[in-house]
């Protein structure tokens, strides 16, 4: 449908996504989201390096999130549901429920009872959801909701839901089309892996259609790509993914049971799309690697200082990736490298005012005392 602005990614993207033609679109405008070039991290340009933030945290509510409900809850309610559940860190829950508040539908969300950013429960609650809120970790509430959903009528929309998964590849094509080609490198977080699998599946479909060799990995779609303006690719990232040490399952090559991070978006340790996570890896030639939580928090930091985007720790940790990785040399000079910043910053803002050392003086409400702040800190 083209109205003549931007109506979100169903309606952008309908050709490659599995959606019967008629279906009702449940849409808030998702994707569409800016591709921020990095000025100041001055010696990755030194290195000739151009290194771009796929800025998600400009999602409707906040995190990727949004491009695979608008997909999942659009199809959960042509198949006539009325109600969706998720197990959720936190982002998940909220789109969840945005998403069948869009819709009327109800949604049930599962989250870690103390482990999830402010921001997100206050999403959950304010778009009506039913939370519940379980004394164990999200591969608890993931196993539940898996049960459950054989013995209740409800849509599950985790990432495991392969509607979700579609719409998530969309980030892909927007990357190509905002590049003119794929980057050299895809540098993105990983929790329950459906993501960077969503990335990769994107970049294979693009890739197809343009390269008899490649065949894409989701046969799901007939991936007609036709749509696509500027130059179609051949090329295929490199896809890396990166976890916080303490919830690192992928580096220690086995489901771990007590994962601990304060990037509590990505506090998983048996992720979900493990083979297809995997798979990506190995087809793409990259890796995985972790990245502890005070390497995470400062790299979360230094882009807030240095580049003006504020993204939550999760998101950070693809950035303390790349940054390794330039810096190490497994990232060659003149790479083009795409780091997602998968959520916002204000998702967790509990763990941004604890980090910070922000100059926060209380004055008098005076001329003078304003004037000497100015003049002694300039
Ligand atoms: N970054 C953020 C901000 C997230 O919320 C998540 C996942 C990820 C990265 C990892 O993505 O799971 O596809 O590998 N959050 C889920 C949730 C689990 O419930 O919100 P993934």
């Amino acid at each position: 449908m083209d109205t003549g602005f931007y109506t979100g990614l169903i309606d952008r993207y309908r050709s490659i996504l599995p959606l019967a033609k008629d279906c009702k679109v449940i849409s808030l405008c998702e994707g569409n989201t800016p591709l921020v070039r990095c000025r100041n991290l001055e010696w990755a340009n030194r290195k000739g390096i151009k290194l771009y933030l796929k800025f998600e945290g400009l999602n409707p509510t906040g995190s990727f999130k949004d491009r695979g409900m608008t997909v999942a809850v659009t199809q959960a309610v042509s198949e006539g549901s009325r109600a969706i559940i998720c197990a959720s860190t936190g982002n998940t829950s909220a789109s969840a429920a945005a998403y069948a508040a869009r819709a009327g539908i109800k949604a049930f969300v599962l989250i870690p009872d103390g482990n999830i950013a402010m921001g997100k429960l206050a999403q959950a609650m304010m778009h009506g959801a039913i939370i519940l809120q379980i004394r164990g970790n999200f591969d608890d509430g993931m196993r539940l909701v898996k049960e459950v959903a054989n013995e209740a009528p409800v849509n599950i929309v985790n990432s495991i839901n392969p509607y979700r998964l579609q719409g998530q590849k969309t980030a892909s094509y927007e990357i190509v089309e905002a590049l003119g080609d794929a980057p050299d490198f895809h540098c993105i977080p990983v929790g329950n892996a459906g993501n960077i699998s969503a990335h990769w599946t994107g970049y294979c479909e693009l890739a197809a259609t343009s390269n008899s060799n490649v065949t894409h990995a989701c046969g799901f779609c007939d991936g007609d790509c036709s749509f696509i303006t500027s130059p179609k690719t051949t090329l295929r990232p490199k896809m890396l993914g990166y976890q916080a040490t303490g919830a690192a399952p992928f580096i220690k090559g086995a489901m771990i049971d007590e994962p601990e991070t304060v990037a509590t978006a990505i506090r998983i340790g048996h992720p979900q799309s493990w083979d297809f996570a995997q798979a990506t890896i190995k087809e793409s030639d990259g890796w995985f690697y972790s990245f502890p939580d005070d390497q995470i928090l400062v790299t979360q930091k230094l882009l807030a200082e240095n580049e003006g985007i504020f993204c939550e720790p999760a998101s950070a940790t693809a950035v303390a990736g790349a940054l390794h990785d330039i810096e190490q040399g497994n990232i060659p000079d003149n790479s083009t490298v795409v780091c997602t910043l998968t959520g916002h910053g204000l998702k967790d803002p509990d763990i941004a005012i604890k980090q910070s050392n922000a100059m926060l003086v209380t004055i008098d409400a005076q001329l003078d005392s304003v004037k000497r702040t100015i003049l002694d800190n300039l």
